[in-house]
């Protein structure tokens, strides 16, 4: 019998990569979205066998799917920086979202109930200027996004301590890869440039973080489906690490680009000044990165100019 899996956000980005790596390895996959603006217009799972759709907001559910063996949490308001404009809508997805879930997962009985994954974030760590942060280290978080991500995680261990409920959280990187809204840096900078525009780059670009292929971070979740310790925290990320200066000049590069086309702007508040994770912990299970963002990029802005064509818009 194939295992079947609820994957909730998996029109989003990571979700998708998710979605289809797990039809790819047999899964049936049930993609509970409730299509807010991030969710992707390109997909074409409707059409694929072992699937189906729902949907509906992970805080309003009254009920789960029958007979699934996993849940995988990716549906979340994601950006930081709309987080700091309005705050409301994290609360919902990424608290009471996760409280909704866990309360599902309780109201089950102990032999019926499936096992949760739940996508978190580097962020919640904070700030780390030398060195990396391990699944041990403390959360503190720097802003409004993290900061809901940092709860729904305590609400997760709580739950997980008091009733026993068969949970992992997995905490990951600055992922890229074809299929982001394009408000995240290194979709918004290929739009940028392939509009005409100049990208706008926050206070000097100095922020470090690592940056890991949503390919390869739904290659990990598969793993950890498989192999994770039930109640274990991992890290996810490639350790590939670059500024967002960095990161962008690797965009510029790739599309004949130089410095002409950044414009510089004020800072924005809430930021981190670097993320890193030890991620032991999973390599320890067998899983690694299979690229990194400067082979990726390519494919990435062939990738974005097609999409952009099928629309008129390239
Ligand atoms: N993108 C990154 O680099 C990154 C890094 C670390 C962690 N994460 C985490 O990974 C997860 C996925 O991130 P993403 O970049 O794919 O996000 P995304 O914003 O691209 O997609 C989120 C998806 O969730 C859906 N959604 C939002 N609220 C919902 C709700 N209440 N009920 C049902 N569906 C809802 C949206 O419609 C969308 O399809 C998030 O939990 C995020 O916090 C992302």
């Amino acid at each position: 019998m194939r295992k079947k899996i609820l994957v909730t956000g998996g029109l989003g980005f990571i979700g998708s990569y998710f979605v289809e790596a797990a039809l790819q390895a047999g899964y049936y996959v049930i993609n509970l979205d409730k299509r807010t603006y991030a969710a992707r217009d390109d997909l074409d799972f409707d059409s694929r066998d072992h699937y189906e759709f729902i949907e509906d907001d992970i805080s309003e559910i009254k009920h789960l799917p029958v007979n699934i063996d996993y849940i995988i949490n990716f549906a979340a308001e994601s950006h930081v920086d709309n987080s700091i404009m309005a705050n409301e809508d994290f609360f919902h997805s990424n608290v009471r979202g996760v409280y909704n879930l866990l309360e599902l997962v309780r109201s089950k009985d102990e032999t019926d109930r499936p096992k949760l994954i739940h996508v978190s974030t580097d962020e919640v760590y904070g700030t780390i200027f030398d060195g990396c942060f391990s699944e041990v280290d403390p959360l503190n978080p720097s802003n409004p996004y993290s900061a809901t991500k940092a709860a729904a995680e305590q609400l997760i261990l709580g739950w997980r301590n008091t009733y026993g409920l068969p949970i992992m959280v997995c905490r990951t990187c600055n992922n890229y890869g074809f299929g982001q809204y394009p408000e995240k840096l290194l979709a918004k900078t290929i739009e940028f440039l392939l509009s005409g525009k100049p990208m706008t780059i926050h206070g000097d670009g100095s922020y470090r973080r690592e940056w890991l292929y949503a390919g390869d971070h739904a290659r990990a979740i598969l793993l950890l489906m498989e192999k994770g310790e039930l109640g274990e925290v991992y890290n996810i990320s490639s350790n590939e690490e670059h500024s967002v200066l960095e990161a962008v000049q690797i965009v510029l590069d790739e599309m004949g680009h130089d410095k002409d086309s950044l414009v510089y702007v004020e800072n924005r508040v809430g930021q981190d000044r670097r993320y890193s994770v030890d991620c032991s912990k999973i390599r320890a299970l067998g899983w690694e990165p299979t690229t990194t963002l400067r082979e990726y990029m390519p494919e990435y802005v062939k990738l974005y100019k097609k999409y952009l064509k099928a629309k008129g818009e390239c």
